[in-house]
C-alpha cells in the first residue's frame, strides 16, 4: 500500500480553511487538493433572504418600504446589466427600486439638479449613480452631490472620510462584500498578512482601510490585519514577494491572470474582485477575474470564483446599505 506523506504542516494558528494543499506519495509524485471555493452566489442568497425577513419586519412595524433610485447615464451594456441586477435584488428583498435612465447627452448640470431633487425627496432612502459616467462630467463632483446619508455607494467624501477615521459610515458595497465574505467564511484576519492589489478609491482603499483597522473601534469594521497595498508601480518581483508572504490576497485590478500559483503561499485565502470580459479561443466571451484560477486553486486554501464570487455579494451589500440608509433616515427624522 502506498503511503502518503504529508509534505507541509501548518501551524495550529491557521484556520481550517488554510490547509496543506500538496501531498507527496512514496514514489515522490505530488498530488494536490483543490482550494475551498468561497461561493459568493450562495452567500449572497443567504444575505438577501435575511434582509428580506428584516425588511418585512420593518414594514410590519408600520414603516414604508426602503427605496432606492439608480441613475444610469448612457448605453454601456455592462452598466445596464449591473443596474438591472441591482433592481432585481432590491425588489426581491422588498426595496422599492426604480432606474432613472438618461442618454449620454445629459449635461452635468442637469444630472446634479436631478440628484438634488432626489436628495430632497423624503420617499427616497438611497441614491446611486452608476459609474462610469460620460467623461465630460466630473465623477467626483457627481459622487459628492449625493446626500451622504443617501449615498448607498459610499463614494461621497464624507463617507470615505468617516471610514478612514473608524466612524460608522456607508461603506462601498464591493469593499463591504469582501469583508463580509471574510467574516462569514470565517477567514481569520487578526495579525495576519494581507495584500491588497489595486488602490482605487472605491475598492482597494476601503478594503485596505477595514482590513488594517482596529476591531475595537465604534464602527465594528476593523479586521486587525497587517496590510500592504500594491499597485501598477509596484515592481513585479516585489509584488511576487509581498503576495508570497500573504495569508490573504485581495486583488482588484482587472488584469486577467495577474495572480499566478507561484505568487501564492500554500493555504492562503484569495479574494478575486477583478472582473474582465475576455474572448476565448473559440470566439466565445466570458468573464474572468485577476487570478489564474486553475493553477491557483491547487495552491490556495480558499478562493473566490469569477463569476459567482464577490460580484453577487456586492449587490447583496448594496441592499444592506439601502436598508441601513432607510433606518438611519427614520431615526434622524424622529429626532427632528
Ligand atoms: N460601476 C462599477 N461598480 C460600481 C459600483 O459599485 N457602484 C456604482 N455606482 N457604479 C459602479
Amino acid at each position: 500500500m502506498r503511503q502518503i506523506l504529508r509534505l507541509r504542516v501548518f501551524s495550529s494558528l491557521l484556520t481550517s480553511t488554510m490547509r496543506s494543499h500538496t501531498y507527496i506519495d512514496s514514489l515522490g509524485s505530488a498530488s494536490s487538493i483543490m482550494a475551498r471555493v468561497l461561493d459568493g452566489k450562495a452567500l449572497a442568497a443567504e444575505v438577501k433572504n435575511e434582509l428580506k425577513l428584516e425588511i418585512a419586519n420593518w414594514v410590519n412595524l408600520g414603516h414604508r418600504a426602503p427605496s432606492i433610485r439608480c441613475i444610469l447615464v448612457g448605453d454601456d451594456p455592462a452598466s445596464h446589466t449591473y443596474v438591472n441586477n441591482k433592481i432585481i435584488a432590491a425588489r426581491f428583498v422588498g426595496i422599492d427600486a426604480e432606474v432613472i435612465k438618461h442618454d449620454s447627452s445629459i449635461t452635468e448640470e442637469q444630472l446634479l439638479r436631478e440628484i438634488e431633487t432626489l436628495n430632497a425627496d423624503s420617499n427616497v432612502d438611497g441614491i446611486l449613480v452608476q459609474l462610469p459616467i460620460p467623461e465630460t462630467m466630473s465623477e467626483r463632483k457627481v459622487c459628492n452631490a449625493v446626500a451622504p446619508e443617501k449615498d448607498v455607494d459610499g463614494f461621497h467624501i464624507v463617507n470615505i472620510g468617516q471610514l478612514c477615521v473608524d466612524m460608522p459610515t456607508m461603506v462601498p458595497a464591493t469593499a463591504l462584500a469582501v469583508i463580509e465574505m471574510l467574516k462569514r467564511f470565517k477567514i481569520e484576519t487578526f495579525g495576519r498578512n494581507a495584500v491588497v492589489v489595486g488602490r482605487s478609491k472605491n475598492v482597494g482603499l476601503p478594503i485596505a482601510m477595514m482590513l488594517h483597522s482596529d476591531k475595537k473601534h465604534d464602527n465594528g469594521l476593523g479586521m486587525d490585519a497587517t496590510v500592504t497595498i500594491c499597485h501598477r508601480y509596484t515592481p513585479k518581483e516585489k509584488l511576487d514577494n509581498f503576495c508570497q508572504n500573504a495569508d490573504i490576497i485581495i486583488t482588484a485590478t482587472g488584469v486577467p491572470k495577474l495572480i499566478k500559483a507561484n505568487m501564492v503561499k500554500p493555504g492562503a485565502t484569495i479574494i478575486d474582485v477583478g472582473i474582465t470580459k475576455v474572448t476565448d479561443e473559440n470566439g466565445k466571451s466570458r468573464l474572468v477575474g485577476d487570478v489564474d484560477y486553475d493553477e491557483v486553486s491547487k495552491v490556495a486554501g480558499a478562493l473566490t470564483p469569477v463569476p459567482g464570487g464577490v460580484g453577487p455579494m456586492t449587490v447583496a451589500m448594496l441592499m444592506h446599505n439601502t436598508f441601513q440608509a432607510a433606518k438611519n433616515l427614520r431615526t434622524k427624522s424622529a429626532l427632528q
